[in-house]
């Protein structure tokens, strides 16, 4: 279906699809993240005639988010761009459904919030660029998880891989996508809350562990643009903050030998967890060992859930 001759438009309305992200990217702590085709959330959004953002219906999420507008991400981040783009004026109902599992490190919550920012912006005839929208979005990741970081919402937002070089000022640098790349990812169905996740961290690290950090982030910006995905691989290495989350996930370390025996180039924490993923050279090769390591799974008596992508380069997208 068109965007001209989708119902929701006729309605005064838009139909609008955000792509689920891993961020980190196993190496790049708060400032590393891609953008996967599956899953992600929609948003329904319609103009009304009476001012102010009202959620009207939430599907999918077993009753966890809430509806009330300033607590709600989607909707609060509306908000926060109305109040910039001087339109308080504006009245608008949306409609969340929610595709994917929430608390699952694959950006849930950035999901909604961008493809309600997108909307809305759509709806205002594009007064902001997709860049300019981020930090909307990351007002959304604040009320989500306590923190506005932004390695989840912009590439949901710009679609790829995204480098957040710098949070204050804000600089986010689009980075190229590597041909043939998939994604292998499996949710663990385990309760990790970002909130949580972002707590257990230690707040300082020691120099020797940081020069191998960023040894290995830049190793994998570098290995981005050189199409060199052994390069990729060798980088995707976390001694700062994986040791620590680790620990949250069931059997962590025999998913990864499982992975890389399948043939990854690499595997890791997906975001906060409890995700985690692989990048491998094919398609095949990737639902090999989601389906490998779900089994696993079953044997822990864990249920789990499996995606297969490669890297969305789109992001955003109008479905009606
Ligand atoms: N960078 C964030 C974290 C991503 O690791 O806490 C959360 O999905």
């Amino acid at each position: 279906m068109t965007a001209l001759n989708s119902p929701f438009r006729g309605l005064g309305g838009i139909k609008v699809f955000a792509p689920a992200t891993v961020a980190n990217v196993v190496c790049g702590f708060d400032v590393l993240g891609f953008a996967v085709n599956a899953p992600g959330d929609e948003v329904v959004m319609r103009l009304v005639g009476k001012p102010g953002v009202a959620i009207t219906k939430i599907e999918g999420d077993n009753g966890k988010l809430p509806k009330a507008a300033e607590k709600n991400t989607v909707s609060a981040s509306v908000q926060h761009y109305l109040k910039y783009v001087d339109r308080t004026d504006v009245g608008v109902e949306i409609e969340l459904y929610k595709k994917m599992p929430i608390g699952s490190g694959l950006g849930s919550s950035s999901a909604s919030t961008v493809a309600g920012l997108y909307a809305i912006n759509k709806l205002m005839g594009d007064l902001l660029t997709p860049m300019e929208m981020v930090p909307f979005a990351m007002k959304g990741e604040e009320l989500a998880c306590g923190y506005g970081h932004a390695d989840n919402v912009a590439p949901a937002m710009l679609g790829g891989f995204v480098l957040i070089r710098s949070y204050e000022p804000l600089d986010i640098i689009k980075l190229p996508v590597p041909q043939g790349l998939y994604c292998a990812i499996v949710f663990p169905d385990v309760d990790v809350p970002t909130r949580d996740a972002r707590q257990m961290i230690r707040k300082s690290v020691q120099l020797k562990d940081a020069v191998v950090q960023w040894g290995n982030v830049a190793g994998l910006v570098s290995g981005l643009f050189m199409n060199d995905l052994d390069l990729i691989g060798r980088s995707m290495h976390d001694v700062l903050v994986e040791p620590t989350r680790s620990i949250l996930i069931p059997d962590f370390y025999k998913m990864r030998e499982m992975a890389m025996e399948g043939g990854a180039i690499s595997f890791g924490i997906s975001g906060s967890g409890p995700s985690v993923f692989a990048f491998t050279r094919d398609e095949q090769t990737a639902n090999v060992i989601t389906q490998k390591i779900q089994q696993h799974l079953k044997t822990l008596n864990i249920n789990s859930y499996t995606y297969v992508s490669a890297v969305n380069e789109q992001g955003p997208q109008i479905l009606g």
